[in-house]
């Protein structure tokens, strides 16, 4: 099966930078639904936001996507639960955006 490889180079080709590119805009998707959730009136990433909640710039680093997940559908002692306010494919979006947060 000589076709194999370079059916999977193709394959690579194709999808690799289609895939990239929709996951970085799934995180561009994220962040919209961070600033828009009233997430940052409690939580800052980057440089600004509100300091009722954890500092969340690198985030990514210390909780997993189960995790982040998690909290925002259930929230926590101080933070409200998300899970009944944002659709699925806005929670999928704001995890992503989230765990890719390393602080740099
Ligand atoms: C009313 C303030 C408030 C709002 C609004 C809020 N949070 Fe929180 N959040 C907190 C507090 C306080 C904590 C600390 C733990 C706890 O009380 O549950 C927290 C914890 C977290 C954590 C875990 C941080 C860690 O270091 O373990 C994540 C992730 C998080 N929030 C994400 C979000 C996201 C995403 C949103 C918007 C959908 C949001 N929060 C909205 C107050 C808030």
């Amino acid at each position: 099966m000589k076709l194999a490889p370079a059916l999977l180079a193709v394959f690579l080709l194709v999808v690799s930078p289609v895939s990239r590119a929709s996951s970085r805009s799934k995180r561009t998707h994220g962040e919209q639904v961070f600033n828009t959730s009233g997430c940052r009136q409690c939580h800052t990433i980057g440089n600004s936001g509100g300091t009722r909640g954890p500092n969340l710039s690198a985030i990514g680093k210390t909780l997993t996507v189960a995790a982040i997940r998690k909290q925002i559908v259930y929230g926590g002692k101080s933070m409200p639960p998300f899970g009944t306010i944002l659709d699925k494919s806005d929670l999928d979006a704001l995890v992503a955006y989230l765990r890719s947060l390393d602080g740099k």
